[in-house]
């Protein structure tokens, strides 16, 4: 037996596969497109490891899904593989709706297949586990308590709505066709191997590099900051015990304004590694234009997985960030090797014409 990833060579994904094969002999068959955001080094360490059998394609490619589940005995999916960058899903929103809804029905639609024809057994042991974002709830008020599993679907970006949709088909193909689906909704993932593209990453290199820590809007926009790390740990949990058809909100109850988290690294990267002229990195902080849209404020209220399956992070905000700037401060080969000709383009797409 075996279990599907989709996307796991992305930030998440990959975290997720090195977990699984240091804590389980399963085998992992790894399935990614290999977009921009996709990143074999990131699993460099298991090139020899038989456990991993990565797999170039597309979660839209039906015949290869179900090719690959029959393949390896496959017992559950768990599906990663999105476009994930809110301010891509502005600049060019096709990418989003063919990935994560067309994509996500057509991988849907391969397991249907697959799982129908299983005998009795092997259904009821099978599971898929579809992983989403908190930002399908929405955006909140400052007073307003932190997203449950019951909030109203409100999402405001392309990214969050293509979320949705396939959230509403994940749900539809449990009511309907009985399919043993999960479905988990995390907040934002810090933590290594995170594409520099995101507020976290983007910022520690740009300060490395002396460059602007750019600042959407006044900063106090909020988001609930969650070490990826604990995002696997609670997807393994959920897969292993979760109840069938139901969602799981996954947070650590660390809500912070964006210019706190600025700050913090600037401190971080202030002790661990000073500026040659002996000021603060916080003097590179700029103030830019909004993001088209931006939500407000997001808040996981994640007691449902604490209570009904046990789980809990192990990092808290200030470890878990004070890891993150140490790994991206050892692993500065990793970053330059990211930093290609294409993610400069994007760069150029996204902060020219931001300056005010
Ligand atoms: P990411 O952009 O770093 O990685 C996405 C991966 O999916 C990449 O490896 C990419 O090559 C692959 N991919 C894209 N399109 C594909 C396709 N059609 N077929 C196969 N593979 C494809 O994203 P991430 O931050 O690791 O997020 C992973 C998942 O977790 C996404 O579904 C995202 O919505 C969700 N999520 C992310 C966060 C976060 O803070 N990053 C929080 C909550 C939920
Ligand atoms: O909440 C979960 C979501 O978190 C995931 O579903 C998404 O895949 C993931 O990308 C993330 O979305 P955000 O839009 O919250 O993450 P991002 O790192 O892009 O931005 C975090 C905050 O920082 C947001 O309020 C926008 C702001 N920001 C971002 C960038 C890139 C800036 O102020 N400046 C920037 O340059």
């Amino acid at each position: 037996m075996s279990i599907l990833v989709t996307g796991g060579a992305g930030f998440i994904g990959s975290n997720f596969v090195l977990d699984w094969l240091a804590q389980s002999d399963e085998t992992v068959v790894n399935l990614d497109k290999l977009t921009y955001a996709g990143n074999p080094e990131n699993l460099a360490s298991l090139q020899a490891d038989a456990r991993h059998v990565f797999v170039h394609g597309d979660i839209g490619d039906y015949d290869l899904v179900l090719g690959l589940l029959n393949q390896h005995q496959v017992r559950a999916v768990v599906n990663f593989a999105a476009e994930s960058h809110v301010d891509r899903s502005i600049h060019g929103p096709e990418d989003f709706i063919q990935t994560n809804i067309v994509g996500s029905f057509r991988l849907l639609e391969a397991v249907r297949e697959y799982w129908n024809n299983l005998q009795s057994a092997e259904q009821q042991a099978f599971r898929f586990l579809h992983v989403s974002t908190d930002e399908v709830y929405g955006s909140l008020e400052k007073a307003d308590p932190p997203f449950a599993e019951t909030n109203q679907y409100q999402p405001n970006s392309p990214y969050s709505a293509s979320k949705a949709a396939s959230d509403h088909l994940v749900r539809a193909y449990h009511h309907t066709y009985g399919l043993p689906v999960l479905t988990t909704n995390c907040s934002n993932n810090y933590g290594p191997y995170h594409f520099p593209e995101k507020l976290i990453p983007l910022c520690i290199q740009n300060a490395l590099s002396g460059k602007p820590l750019p600042i959407y809007g006044d900063g106090q926009q909020i988001r609930d900051w969650l070490f990826v790390k604990d995002h696997c740990s609670a997807i393994r949990r959920v897969l292993a015990a979760g109840k069938l058809g139901e969602v799981y909100n996954v947070g650590g109850w660390n809500e912070k304004a964006n210019l706190d988290v600025v700050h913090t690294l600037c401190a971080i990267l202030d002790e661990l590694q000073p500026r040659a002229d002996g000021k603060s990195y916080a003097e590179q902080i700029t103030y830019v234009k909004d993001r088209p849209g931006h939500d407000r404020r997001y808040a996981i209220d994640a007691t449902k997985l604490e209570r009904e399956l046990g789980w809990k992070p192990a990092e808290t905000f200030e470890t878990g960030i004070r890891k993150t700037v140490q790994w991206y401060l050892d692993n500065q080969s990793w970053v330059n090797n990211v930093l290609s000709g294409d993610y400069q383009a994007w760069l150029d797409k996204n902060y020219a014409g931001r300056a005010v």
